[in-house]
């Protein structure tokens, strides 16, 4: 079982991550935190309520502890406040709204103006009260966001693995603000970065173009880092027949999954020209889930800050040219068929919710 804590920035992708993560035997969740990504850190954080709830993380029948005992949410809140109140499996905590030194950029044209788009609307599973108090009040309250992902990691009775599946702002300032944390860090996987061609520029992929210099501190960090880039995100591919399993279990959550995915593949096309879109998030939780499935080389990697052409490029240093010190695992081949076997076993899970 391997301890995680999320940070994320659902998008459509980013929600059915938290699904795999949530719903496979190999994952515990300690924590979700949200970036400003996809969409601003509000929406973000919205979506990632709603996508707790959607999959069972926010409890039906809450503890008196949940039902909103006044608390104090300054420095020292400790992390057993944040696992018991709003009724939530695990604490979620806004993470910060824009990038280190950039303006924050969002995806609209491919997760819609809420960031969790459908063509239809659907009905979302109503979130109890007591866990949309929760979240306000930790993130307002709280003294700062990293403090409970600190806390969170830190009295984790073992080391955890960090996995991003956004910008890596909320990482970077995390080890600024808490050096120490990396005692507690066993790994850091991510879902960014290309060995070749981008997705937001010629070279480079959202997350780390978002923000660079937040992916270049953690690459620098001296935890391991497995990246998965697009060339793996990219093989996994939402098929019609993937569609078509998923809408085969016949309940309310395969039927709001493909909504979301019916969208994501429209989005796709219009803005990719392709016909199937790839399902990058989830693939980084199945590198945790079961890193078998991945072929994977460890190189030197460095992201560009300077270049106007092409900053946020991941270089990697294949051939290991530069002699510098290898830093960064590059996830290169996955098993798909064994990755959609995960995701569909996961999704059955959460169908009991
Ligand atoms: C990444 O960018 C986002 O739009 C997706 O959620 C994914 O994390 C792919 O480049
Ligand atoms: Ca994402």
């Amino acid at each position: 079982m391997t301890d995680c804590w999320l940070d994320c920035d659902p998008g459509h992708d980013d929600s059915l991550a938290i699904l795999l993560a949530s719903h496979c035997k190999k994952i515990k969740l300690i924590g979700i935190s949200t970036v400003g990504g996809n969409q601003t850190i509000e929406k973000t954080t919205k979506n990632a309520l709603i996508s707790m709830n959607l999959y069972g993380l926010v409890r039906k029948t809450p503890t008196l502890l949940d039902l909103g005992q006044e608390i104090n949410y300054n420095e020292e809140l400790k992390f057993s406040d944040c696992m018991t109140h709003g009724g939530l499996e695990c604490p979620l905590v806004q993470g910060s709204c824009r990038p280190l030194l950039r303006p924050g950029v969002n995806c609209e044209e491919i997760h819609g103006d809420s960031g969790l788009n459908t063509h239809v609307k659907i009905e979302l599973p109503e979130i109890p009260e007591y866990a949309s108090k929760y979240v306000e009040n930790l993130n307002s309250k709280c003294s700062h966001f990293t403090r409970v992902i600190y806390d969170g990691i830190k009295n984790n009775p073992k080391p955890i693995t960090f996995l991003a599946t956004g910008p890596l702002t909320n990482l970077a300032i995390l080890l600024i603000n808490f050096p120490d944390v990396s005692k507690f860090i066993e790994k850091i996987v991510i879902m960014g970065g290309a060995m070749g061609i981008g997705n937001t520029g010629p070279v480079a992929e959202f997350n780390i173009q978002v923000d660079p210099e937040a992916a270049h501190y953690v690459f620098e960090a001296n935890i391991p880092v497995y990246m998965v880039p697009l060339e793996v995100t990219h093989s996994a591919l939402v098929t019609p027949q993937i569609i078509t399993s998923i809408s085969s279990l016949s309940t309310n959550l395969s039927f709001i999954l493909v909504e979301l995915l019916v969208f994501f593949q429209s989005t796709y096309k219009n803005f990719f020209f392709m016909e199937h879109p790839p399902l990058h998030d989830p693939c980084a939780v199945a590198f945790i889930v079961d890193p078998s499935l991945f072929e994977h080389r460890l190189m030197r990697v460095d992201v560009e800050i300077h270049s106007n052409l092409s900053y946020g490029q991941t270089v990697c240093d294949f051939y290991n040219m530069s002699t510098k010190k290898k830093n960064v695992y590059v996830c290169m081949k996955m098993n798909v068929e064994r990755f959609w076997e995960l995701m569909i076993e996961a999704i059955k899970s959460a169908n009991q919710y």
